[in-house]
């Protein structure tokens, strides 16, 4: 991550403009896939339906207001932002609904991934989040898994994501589903200038 400071005319303050550092991964869902592990007792992988889109856009939130990816994306970290990011990806010409899926535990939506079909007729996983209190349980690997194998069932033949480079977690588990990294990119991201004027106050 590497960051910049420049003033902002008329307010006064000095603002952040921060570099962070992405992989661009990829798949090729030619060969046999990893099959899709059975879906732990308690909990429920349910498919995609409209009536659910406000019901992903909060477990996206829940998933990463916390997280790396809501620096790089500040719209991760609020609520109203999630629902937009929910409607945008739910109404890109490319929606696939066979790899959107919510995971549900009781009475708990506990996580949520999505896909859409890019400009290039690549599978693009957009978000894949699992609630941190059911982490560790090979519930988003299930996730991604599954949204896979819902692009290969519409004949995709390539799967592609990013990932920021500081998120090991999850670069781990992609790398271990297959994914292969094979660009690198950079995501401009403005900090809140409310937070760099504080930070510059305790220096
Ligand atoms: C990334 C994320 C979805 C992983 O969910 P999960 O259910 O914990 O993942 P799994 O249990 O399937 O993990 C599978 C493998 O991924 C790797 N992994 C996942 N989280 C990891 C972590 N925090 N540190 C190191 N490795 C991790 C490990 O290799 C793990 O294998 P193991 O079970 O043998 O240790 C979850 O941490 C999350 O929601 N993070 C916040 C949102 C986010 O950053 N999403 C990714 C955006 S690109």
């Amino acid at each position: 991550m590497v960051c910049l400071s420049r003033s902002v005319p008329g307010l006064g303050l000095m603002t952040g403009l921060t570099y962070f550092k992405r992989f661009r991964m990829e798949i090729d869902l030619r060969p046999p896939l990893l099959p899709v592990p059975d879906v732990p007792e308690d909990y429920l992988l349910i498919p995609w339906d409209d009536g659910l889109l406000a019901r992903h856009a909060d477990t996206k939130w829940r998933c990463f207001r916390d997280e790396i990816d809501s620096e790089v994306f500040p719209s991760l970290a609020e609520q109203a932002g999630c629902l937009k990011l929910m409607e945008a990806i739910r109404y890109r010409p490319g929606f696939c609904a066979g790899a959107t899926w919510l995971l549900a535990r009781g009475l708990e939506y506990v996580g949520t991934i999505q896909g859409v079909r890019d400009a290039h007729g690549h599978g693009a996983i957009q978000n894949v989040g699992i609630d941190p209190r059911h982490r560790g349980r090979g519930l988003g690997s299930l996730l991604v898994l599954r949204a896979l194998h819902g692009f290969r069932e519409v004949g995709v033949v390539k799967a592609v994501l990013e990932v920021t480079a500081r998120n090991g977690g999850a670069l781990e588990l992609y790398r271990r589903l297959g994914f292969r990294a094979r660009r690198t990119v950079y995501k401009t991201a403005e900090q809140n200038p409310a937070l760099v004027a504080e930070r510059l106050a305790v220096r």
